[in-house]
């Protein structure tokens, strides 16, 4: 029941799998993309690389304290390099309307609420003179204290009414503390995660020009309905007057999710100059200006039987927000969704602090909270002497624990049966630290569960049905780098019972039938549920053009607790001299719902468990207490994976058919990668060498 993929470049292999489940084949077949060539040939052209005639170039100011109000910005010198054009600050900057999210009220009041908000904006005839500019603006500060330092017991901690994705603050079900009190068995411990920083290849980038009253605006985006929405509104405009395009995206990971300030600083320089202009961020100021995914602090408690049976679950997260708006990062929220247990709290506590807004990071919430939850289950298997698996089998709930609403499907089990069958798990020596060894290094394996949920939108799509017999589909997707136009072009030509090469599709323009953002893994079955929809009304009605909505549908939905799940198994190897921390093998099964295309849906599983591998063993980020500054700023200091770091990863699926979700199939694929990868790792350092090392990421300095 489970496809193997390891050779998919090999598509003979691959195409009579068991999720080619379709009447014509196209869906379910691993289809390369339709950009692809485009991309590796420089044809495809992203934000930065528009340039209308006349384009100037613009180059923001960052805040340099963390935290006061602007008394003056002296540009005379900036003016008086060549090529000048412009500088913009909240004394010239034209006033908009109030954003609702307030990252984006810049050059609009002179408070700095954190290092690195942008003060000013050098606008000149060349990227070189732009940023000559803005290192000659002088700006000076009134400064106030900060404070950027999380702790456990930070006097500014309070309880948020809603966590991240409107899930409750808090929750309590059954008497934790009785049944924790009660427990035969009990485990308390607290992991430590550091701010970590979404750079994706393609930094932060807007090209901005206005035709008479008419906006136009190339931004690097995973969503241009709602840039558009955002400009319009800022700007107060009809959403008509605002075209939003987002062609090729080079990846986002939740960064740009929501509209950033470069897409409002170009536009503002465009209209004071009179001229397009483009802002590219550069790579060092992200970390302040895209959201970061927040620190956490996570207390978890178990009690158990002896048989593994949880009857008592507390997860407890701390984190950060900024003082420009409330963003908590729902870590405590997958403990709701994962395991049977007769009591349980989850709760969030979060603080105010001087420092950049938190955002949407690949799985926020699930991600680091089911690192926790995943090495406490781990922890609790060695205290019981039961094994990691097999814990988790004990604990499967009948239906979603915190609602007891009935799962839409729910095949853990089989991730975790399967996953061990392939991974060898059972040729395993529980014992830590005992057992195998290669010279200086000490090697163990773990595993751990994933989940994420299943997220879909309304969206809007046309087709048209052409006289040269071929078919045109529009839809405001995007592609940050998922292969969306390729899925999509399969969906519609299954419905349309038409060749693949048949269907041209549009995507990545606000001017297309608007649709949901390429977020919170919704894209393409919200997308997908449009263009279905749309083709089959226009094979239906034998022709023309369908245009349709999908919002009844979607909010026509039963209430089912939708969820992928997966499995996670690891390899690591510890060098007992340095230190050193490296995976050699990893093995992921996830149920997802029905596989579009594997190959694509293969890259998105890889990439996921990749930077679950970066969260696991180098991706670390430090707030600088004196000067609020992200220290690991760039991409020599904040270590993303590189090729070397990164074994041979193996990835499968369990074919699951689920009648609950949508017409497409699909439960999401783009982020449940990342989120059993962290502990599968750190549970395998366990294995190996018998430390518990709860703070991320495993480098030498805290595993020597
Ligand atoms: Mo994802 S963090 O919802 O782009």
């Amino acid at each position: 029941d489970v496809s193997d993929i390891s050779n998919v470049s090999d598509t003979s292999n691959v195409s009579s799998g068991s999720n080619t489940a379709s009447a014509t084949g196209v869906v379910g077949r691993p289809v390369e993309r339709r950009e692809g060539r485009a991309k590796v040939t420089g044809g495809a052209r992203y934000a930065a690389e528009h340039t209308p005639p006349g384009c100037a170039y613009a180059w923001p100011v960052p805040a340099t304290v963390a935290r006061g109000r602007v008394v003056r910005v002296d540009g005379t010198e900036a003016m008086a390099v060549t090529g000048a054009l412009a500088v913009l600050t909240h004394e010239n900057a034209e006033r908009l309307n109030r954003a609702d999210d307030a990252i984006l009220d810049v050059l609009q009041n002179p408070r700095v609420p954190h290092r690195g908000w942008y003060v000013a904006v050098a606008v000149a005839e060349t990227i070189e003179a732009a940023r000559a500019m803005a290192e000659a603006v002088r700006v000076e500060y009134e400064e106030e204290p900060h404070d950027v330092v999380l702790t456990p017991d930070h006097p500014g901690l309070y309880r948020p009414e809603e966590a991240n994705g409107g899930a409750a603050g808090g929750r309590e079900r059954g008497d934790f503390d009785r049944e924790y009190g009660a427990a035969p068995h009990a485990i308390d411990v607290t992991y430590t995660l550091t701010p970590l920083h979404n750079h994706p290849m393609e930094p932060h980038a807007a090209t901005a020009l206005w035709e008479g009253g008419h906006l136009i605006a190339y931004d690097s985006s995973q969503g241009s309905t709602t840039v558009r929405q955002t400009l319009a509104a800022l700007f107060d405009l009809d959403e008509g007057q605002v075209t939003v395009v987002s062609e090729h995206v080079g990846g986002g990971f939740g960064s740009k999710g929501t509209p950033r300030p470069n897409v409002v600083l170009a536009a503002l320089a465009a209209r004071h100059t009179g001229r397009p202009v483009k802002l590219s961020l550069p790579r060092r100021e992200m970390p302040a200006i895209v959201g970061h995914r927040a620190p956490t602090i996570q207390r978890l408690r178990l009690g158990a039987r002896a048989d593994g049976t949880l009857t008592a679950l507390a997860h407890e997260a701390v984190t950060h927000t900024s003082t420009v708006k409330e963003f908590v990062e729902q870590a405590a929220v997958p403990a709701r969704v994962m395991y049977a247990s007769t009591a349980s709290r989850t709760q969030h506590r979060v603080a105010a602090l001087d420092v950049p807004s938190p955002s949407w990071m690949r799985a926020p919430g699930e991600a680091p909270g089911m690192y926790a939850l995943e090495c406490a289950m781990d922890e609790l298997a060695v205290e019981l002497g039961i094994d990691p698996v097999e814990l988790r089998l004990r604990n499967e709930p009948e239906t979603e624990p915190d609602t007891g609403k009935p799962f839409s499907s729910r095949h853990l089990t089989d991730c975790l049966r399967e996953g061990a069958r392939r991974f060898g798990w059972h040729e395993r020596d529980p014992r830590p630290g005992v057992r195998r060894r290669e010279g200086d290094l000490l090697l163990g394996t773990g595993v751990a569960s994933a989940t994420y949920p299943v997220i879909v939108a309304p969206s809007t799509a046309s087709a048209e049905a052409l006289p040269d017999g071929t078919f045109h589909v529009r839809v405001n997707a995007t592609d940050i780098g998922t292969g969306a136009r390729t899925v999509l072009a399969q969906v519609a030509a299954e419905q349309l019972g038409a060749p693949l090469e048949a269907v041209r599709i549009d995507i990545g323009s606000s001017d297309l039938p608007s649709a949901s953002l390429a977020g919170g893994s919704s894209g393409t079955a919200s997308w997908g549920w449009a263009v279905h929809k749309a083709c089959r009304e226009l094979r239906a009605a034998g022709g023309g053009i369908a245009t349709v909505d999908t919002t009844s549908d979607v909010q026509a939905q039963e209430e089912y607790a939708r969820h992928a799940f997966g499995a996670v198994f690891a390899e690591v190897q510890a060098d007992t001299v340095t230190g050193w921390v490296r995976v050699r093998r990893m093995l992921g099964v996830f149920a997802a719902g029905r596989i579009l295309n594997p190959r694509t849906a293969r890259s998105q599983f890889l990439g996921g468990m990749t930077m679950g591998l970066g969260m696991a063993l180098t991706e670390h980020s430090t707030l600088d207490p004196a000067t609020g500054r992200f220290i690991e700023a760039d991409l020599a200091g904040y270590h993303v994976p590189a090729c070397a770091d990164v074994p041979d990863i193996a990835v499968d699926w369990i074919h699951e058919d689920d009648r609950y979700l949508n017409p497409v199939g699909g439960k999401g694929i783009g982020e449940i990668g990342i989120v059993g990868t962290p502990a599968a790792i750190a549970n395998a350092f366990h294995h190996a060498t018998g430390l518990r090392c709860r703070d991320l990421p495993l480098t030498p300095d805290r595993t020597g």
